[in-house]
């Protein structure tokens, strides 16, 4: 976690940081900072908060330098205050660093150092970077980082300055870092909407790559010292695509976007009745597909499962990738990993599609951000397309992973050698469509969200293809609106949570048409004869359930495997509506990040 960005050129840094901070904070906003190198001085700031306390300091403005590095945290070592804020230095204050990531044996390195004199001022273990640094510096920057990263166990993206230096030296291992290319002019970002107002071109250091960066030139080489030659890449997205487009969070753009974005998704996918992507892969030596992810990817993961099974035969497991990497998993170069992920940066999902590949299976990652470091580690893969999603909590990546499972499992089927049935194609196409109906029940949701915003707990039921998404309506509505929330199968709560529900219990039912309709009734009696109160999401026309239920969101019809895609969409819009009507900071809940790259 945390947001890296550095300048050198020839207009002042400091609002250039700041600003490229601003893109990054969703990594993280426990505190930031920022030094500059002036007169040979390196000059810092640092306040704990978000952004917006640093932006806020006079002195910002003082700042002239042409170089420079900023940071914003998301604490892991040493609680969240100005001392504990990046940048750290050395002793003397020669060598400063930003740092995201985890050193893992920064206490034995503590010792190491201060029995050699150093003095460590924080709780971090970032700053243990800065010291190692000084130990080794005997006139160049570059070789001094070598050689205290070669003592580094853990993860790091990192950038450092040294007063004496018109450069600046970063490297990464595990944390994501990239160098803009700009006229004159260079930058280095934890990510792309950091530099995008400044330059397009971007080159994506890989792990274990070191980069020394001038205003004019840039170097890389491996930690070993071979030099290396990257390509620059050009990138696509537009700054407006980045911004909130009038919208007041950038979840809610973010959920409305979501037609647009599955249709990007499905973009040139379908041909001819067909289902058309290049995946490298012989599905018929597959045996066994594991998938893995975390969080709402896993949700996602879950349908994969059962549409998976029931599309293509194959079995199919889903794994925590946080479970998976430690439990010694049984796998072999008959089975398929499938790794979801929006960000392709997540460091468990990382760690599991590193752990199978030892193992010899095969890869293939769902991944919406493009040259993130999952998509440069598998074998194959699908993009999303979906577009940058900025806000927290996760919206049109969940709906956009589902459908690339779908196009997936469907593109499975035809390789082993049968036909798509064409009513099957015409729906996948409807999708979107579909999904804009849905967006039409926000009014209606805005009065559901206000009824129940100061209920203290909710429960979200659904079974089959929708209990996952009963599970990602709680995980939505516990991120954002800090309202306990837990989602289950419906047929579960006999077993134990049945005994929670009484008249203040909201109770979420998916309840749209499938084969389990008529079960999924009888849950809903089993919840009503306890004064729970239903608010059921149904099918368009549907008369029995509206008869049980205390309240119902109506959304179109599809076919059952399809319909995760559709049903999410107006608990989305019930999380952060109920957010909202809290005032709360919809994007940027609390404790978390959007891009999770500590384990
Ligand atoms: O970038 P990823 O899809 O790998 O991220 C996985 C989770 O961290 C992410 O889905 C998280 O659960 C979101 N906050 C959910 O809204």
């Amino acid at each position: 976690m945390c947001g890296i960005i550095g300048y050198i050129g020839q207009r002042k840094t400091a609002p250039i940081l700041i600003n490229g901070l601003a893109k990054l904070e969703y990594r993280g906003y426990d505190s930031a900072g920022i030094c500059v190198l002036e007169d040979q001085e390196l000059k810092t700031i640092k306040k704990k908060g978000m952004i917006a306390e640093l932006a806020k300091d006079k002195n910002i403005n003082n700042l002239s330098a042409v170089l420079g590095i900023a940071h914003t945290r998301w604490a892991t070592h040493g609680e969240p205050n100005e001392r504990n804020a990046h940048p750290h230095f050395d002793c003397d204050g020669n060598i400063a660093i930003v740092h995201n990531g985890i050193i893992e044996n920064h206490q034995a390195l503590k010792k190491l150092l201060e029995k050699h004199g150093h003095k460590i001022k924080s709780d971090t273990d970032s700053e243990i970077i800065a010291h190692l640094i000084e130990k080794f510096y005997k006139d160049d920057l570059e070789e001094a980082v070598i050689q205290a990263l070669n003592l580094i166990e853990g993860a790091f993206g990192l950038a450092a300055l040294h007063k004496n230096e018109n450069r600046i030296v970063v490297a990464r291992r595990g944390s994501p870092l990239i160098i803009g290319v700009g006229d004159g002019e260079m930058f280095v970002a934890s990510d792309i909407p950091a530099i995008l107002e400044y330059t397009k071109r971007v080159i994506y250091l890989n792990d274990d790559e070191l980069a020394v960066i001038e205003k004019d030139k840039y170097q890389i080489k491996k930690l070993t010292g071979e030099n290396v030659d990257k390509e620059i890449h050009e990138i696509k997205w537009t700054v407006d695509q980045i911004a909130k487009q009038g919208y007041k969070y950038f979840m809610l753009k973010e959920i409305f976007e979501q037609p647009e974005a599955l249709l990007n998704t499905l973009r040139g996918r379908i041909k001819e009745n067909q289902i058309k992507i290049s995946v490298d892969l012989d599905i018929t030596k597959i045996k066994r597909i594991i998938i893995v992810a975390c969080g709402t990817s896993w949700h996602s993961a879950l349908i994969g499962k059962y549409l998976l099974e029931l599309i293509t035969g194959i079995k199919t497991e889903v794994d925590y990738a946080s479970e998976f990497r430690y439990r010694q998993p049984i796998v072999d170069s008959d089975d398929l990993m499938i790794v979801i992920s929006q960000s392709g940066e997540t460091a468990d999902t990382l760690a599991a599609l590193k752990e199978a590949k030892k193992k010899g299976a095969k890869t293939l990652g769902i991944v919406n951000a493009v040259g993130s470091t999952i998509t440069r580690e598998v074998d194959t893969g699908i993009y999303l397309h979906a577009g940058p999603e900025i806000g927290v909590a996760s919206t049109k990546a969940f709906t956009s992973q589902v459908l690339a499972l779908i196009i997936f499992a469907l593109n499975t089927k035809q390789n082993q050698g049968e036909k798509i049935d064409k009513e099957i194609i015409r729906e996948l196409a409807n999708i979107p469509d579909k999904i804009s109906q849905a967006l039409k029940q926000d009014k209606k949701i805005i009065k559901l969200a206000d009824k129940f915003k100061d209920a203290k707990n909710f429960l979200y039921l659904g079974r089959g293809f929708n209990f996952p998404v009963a599970l990602e309506g709680a995980l939505k509505l516990k991120e954002i609106s800090y309202i306990h929330a837990e989602g289950y199968p419906a047929a579960e709560i006999k077993h134990g949570p049945i005994a929670l529900i009484d008249k203040n219990m909201p109770v979420v039912f998916i309840a749209t048409k499938s084969n389990l309709s008529q079960k999924i009734i009888s849950n809903m009696q089993e919840v009503k004869s306890r004064n729970g109160i239903i608010i059921a999401l149904v099918n368009k026309g549907d008369k029995d359930i509206k008869k049980i239920a205390d309240h119902v969101i109506e959304v179109p019809e599809t076919l059952d495997e399809f319909s995760p895609i559709i049903n999410v969409i107006p608990l989305q819009l019930l999380a952060y509506h109920i957010a909202d009507l809290k005032n709360l900071n919809v994007d940027k809940p609390r404790n978390l990040a959007k891009s999770v790259t500590v384990e």
